[in-house]
């Protein structure tokens, strides 16, 4: 054991493939430049202490046991899974300054789950696979905390690479690079909405359930496995709610795939086509959108953009435009203006590229 080990890990934006992910379909995200940041030091006894640098608190705990509602949780848990499957992890203080934005959408949790495993398992000297940490990170997620998130985020997290997209089949969890390097006459902005969106409320669960429900219905594993969908929606009859919510998950992965040829292609009218048509299906099929968010893409459309759409869970966070880089100036005035013609809070507007994940960071470290 080393005295001391670093992890940093990064937010992501998902590109194309909502809500595909628990149904063994297709996501597509690139990490962003926000980090998470985990500093670990080895201890004498078993007990986990975790600090936050943004929060000015922290916590001593001697008794890892699954928790909800918890800031530290995200850290802790990482141990708490560690052990669960038998890795020699001891007591360990974690200094944790993240500076991914809370509640847009950009996988905060995650940066900071896989920044904890990437720390924890330098420190102790795992040797876990790229895969390990991707699962372990997870279960922190999903089984300390209680948050039935699918498997996206933690492997964009840590699998990303620089200048790529990351194409995860979420059945094989086998992870395909593709290249996403924008050229200079286009921009790829997003927009803080500054409508938190909130995973740990009923919306996503009962989206995810809706789904099983239909797979369940339709004899299929997964949604991922329909392959004809008029006879499907046909069989689901007239329960309008599955019917909207099966059509959303099987045309969103199509195009999912359909995004790769246009990025392979290197034809950024056919992508944005296929973000606009991802956006208005998580509205109108999947019921995800809120005001703010299509006021984003409706400003951005206006504004000359190729495609728009929210990105991630959904109920709020963050948009993205794929615009000419000219008209990023008008973009931002335009959306000011709508904003506050409908009474909502200012957005903020940054831009982004595919940048580095957390494994790569640690490699260049
Ligand atoms: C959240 C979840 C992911 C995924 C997205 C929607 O970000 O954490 O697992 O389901 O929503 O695509």
């Amino acid at each position: 054991m080393t005295e001391h080990a670093r992890g940093v890990s990064p937010g992501r934006v998902n590109l194309i493939g909502e809500h595909t992910d628990y149904n063994d379909g297709y996501v597509l995200p690139i990490a962003l430049g926000w980090r998470a940041q985990v500093d670990a030091t080895g201890r004498d006894d078993d007990a986990v202490t975790v600090s936050s640098a943004q929060l000015g608190d922290s916590v001593h705990i001697s008794d890892l046991t699954p928790v909800a509602h918890q800031w530290w949780g995200y850290v802790a848990g990482v141990v708490w899974a560690l052990r669960q499957r038998g890795h020699a992890v001891g007591g360990v203080d974690m200094a944790l300054d993240s500076h991914v934005p809370l509640g847009g959408g950009l996988s905060s949790s995650a940066a900071i789950e896989a920044a904890t495993v990437l720390a924890v398992d330098a420190l102790f000297g795992l040797g876990l696979s790229p895969a390990d940490m991707a699962e372990v990170a997870q279960a922190a997620e999903n089984d300390f905390l209680g948050i039935p998130t699918g498997p996206m985020d933690q492997r964009a997290s840590l699998w990303c690479t620089e200048g790529n997209a990351l194409l995860i089949d979420c059945r094989t969890l086998e992870p395909r690079q593709v290249p996403f390097a924008l050229p200079a006459d286009l921009t790829l902005a997003l927009v803080d909405t500054h409508s938190p969106h909130v995973l740990a409320d009923g919306a996503y669960a009962q989206r995810r359930a809706s789904c099983h429900r239909a797979a369940d219905l339709l004899g299929v594993a997964a949604l991922r496995d329909v392959t004809d969908l008029d006879a499907a929606l046909e069989k689901l009859g007239d329960d309008d709610i599955l019917v909207r919510r099966t059509r959303h998950v099987v045309t969103e992965n199509d195009r999912v795939l359909d995004a790769v040829a246009a990025l392979e292609a290197e034809n950024w009218n056919r992508f944005g086509e296929l973000m606009n048509a991802s956006h208005n299906s998580m509205r109108d099929d999947y019921e995800i959108t809120v005001p703010t968010v299509d006021q984003a893409v409706t400003s951005a459309l206006a504004s000359g953009a190729l495609g728009s759409r929210m990105t991630g869970g959904g109920f709020g966070g963050t948009v993205l435009a794929l615009l000419p880089t000219v008209a990023l100036e008008d973009f931002t005035a335009r959306l000011q203006d709508d904003y506050a013609a409908r009474g909502f809070d200012a957005p903020t507007v940054t831009t982004t590229t595919a940048c580095p994940g957390g494994i790569e960071l640690r490699d260049r470290a």
